[in-house]
């Protein structure tokens, strides 16, 4: 099994092994990459506060998300093109996170389909959407994704377009050939590859299919014709969190995309607060957050401003590309190691105790 000391560290290690334009493409951020250095940063802007003497012989972290019962508060997040990281691409991946307990959401973009990640996973999953122009390739997504059993449909609605990925046009960003968008059929691959100059074949394929029209209506229509519930994927003012409910979504992630899509935002642990505060005085909706989360104590962190569960993004692509679906298992047993450890130091016994003031000045 690999040997991890701490989610950080494993950067640099993958970084051995990949191609520097395709390690770029995953490690990189938006423009000046402020975002993705904040992401990071923000976390320590929140001090815990533990308690002492509260019986922690016994603990446990298991909880659930949409009704989905899930070992810890750690889920999967979308990633395109793990076929970057390993042969066995998103299949290692959501086999890991069945093996471990937790969802995993498979991307639109995956080098394998849908069904054969249902297949090789078993486990819990939700399908993550990018909503295209052509309206009949959305809805074949949605019924494929609802007949191969995806319990959620994730909307992510911080992508109207491609952000401005410096890296991968310093580098020339070609995605290896023999990747498929294993969601589609050869046809509409094949533009994939048609990328000429300036920018990456990718983001002229985003500009090219998904919809930049996309509004809040379209979020009740996905509602109309879904028969899960849908997650609202990118959200940071409360403001549109509140739309998110209102429009149906029975989630909402704070997310700012790994700090991948408008440089400048707060992550979004700085605007959980916010948003849970807006879904509060709406009823029934579920918070999760993403983004530079990599400790157990962010997990906490996270959990004690309001939020049911926690995405952690790039540890599993490098845990994917050190050691395939090993790694990926490695990467999940560290993180529930350090919350069940982090859990018992805070004074926490399950996760109902973890509330608001597990934070300073919270
Ligand atoms: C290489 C890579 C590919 C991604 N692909 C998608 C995607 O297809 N759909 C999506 O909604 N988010 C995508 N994301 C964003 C992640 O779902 C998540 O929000 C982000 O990685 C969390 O931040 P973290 O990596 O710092 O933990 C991607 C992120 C990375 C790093």
């Amino acid at each position: 099994m690999l040997d991890i000391l701490n989610l950080d560290e494993l950067e640099a290690r993958a970084r051995e092994r990949l191609d520097p334009m395709l390690f770029d493409y995953i490690a990189g951020g938006a423009a000046d990459e402020w975002t993705l250095a904040e992401n990071r940063a923000a976390w320590s802007r929140y001090q815990l506060l533990p308690r002492m003497l509260r019986g922690v012989a016994n603990r446990s972290m298991s909880t659930t998300v949409l009704g989905t019962p899930i070992s810890m508060p750690v889920v999967v997040p979308p990633m395109g093109f793990q076929g970057l990281c390993h042969p066995d691409a998103e299949t290692a991946t959501a086999r890991a996170a069945a093996e471990e307990g937790t969802i995993f959401c498979a991307s639109t973009v995956s080098n394998r389909s849908l069904e054969a990640i249902a297949q090789a996973s078993g486990g819990p999953r939700w399908f993550q959407l990018y909503v295209y122009r052509d309206k009949g390739i959305t809805r074949s997504l949605v019924e494929r994704a609802a007949a191969a059993g995806y319990s959620a449909l994730c909307l992510t609605v911080d992508t109207p377009l491609a952000g401005p990925r410096e890296r991968d046009r310093r580098n020339n960003l070609r995605m290896p050939g023999h990747l498929k968008l294993a969601n589609f059929d050869e046809s509409h691959t094949a533009m994939h590859h048609h990328g000429a100059g300036p920018g990456s074949s990718l983001a002229q394929y985003i500009t090219a299919q998904w919809d930049p029209a996309l509004t809040w209506k379209d979020v009740e229509w996905l509602r109309s014709i879904a028969p899960m519930p849908v997650v609202v994927k990118g959200v940071l003012a409360g403001g549109d969190a509140a739309l998110a409910v209102e429009h149906g979504a029975s989630a909402v992630v704070v997310s700012n995309h790994g700090g991948r899509q408008l440089d400048g935002v707060p992550a979004g642990i700085t605007m959980l607060p916010a948003v849970v505060d807006a879904v509060a005085r709406r009823g029934n909706c579920e918070v999760y957050v993403d983004g530079g989360a990599r400790r157990g104590t962010d997990v906490l962190r996270a959990l004690a401003l309001g939020a049911r569960a926690v995405m952690i993004g790039r540890p599993i692509l490098w845990g994917l590309t050190l050691d395939g679906a090993d790694g990926v298992r490695a990467v999940l047993q560290r993180i529930r190691a350090e919350i069940d450890l982090s859990m018992a130091l805070a004074g926490c016994a399950t996760l109902d105790d973890v509330t608001s003031d597990l934070i300073l000045h919270a």
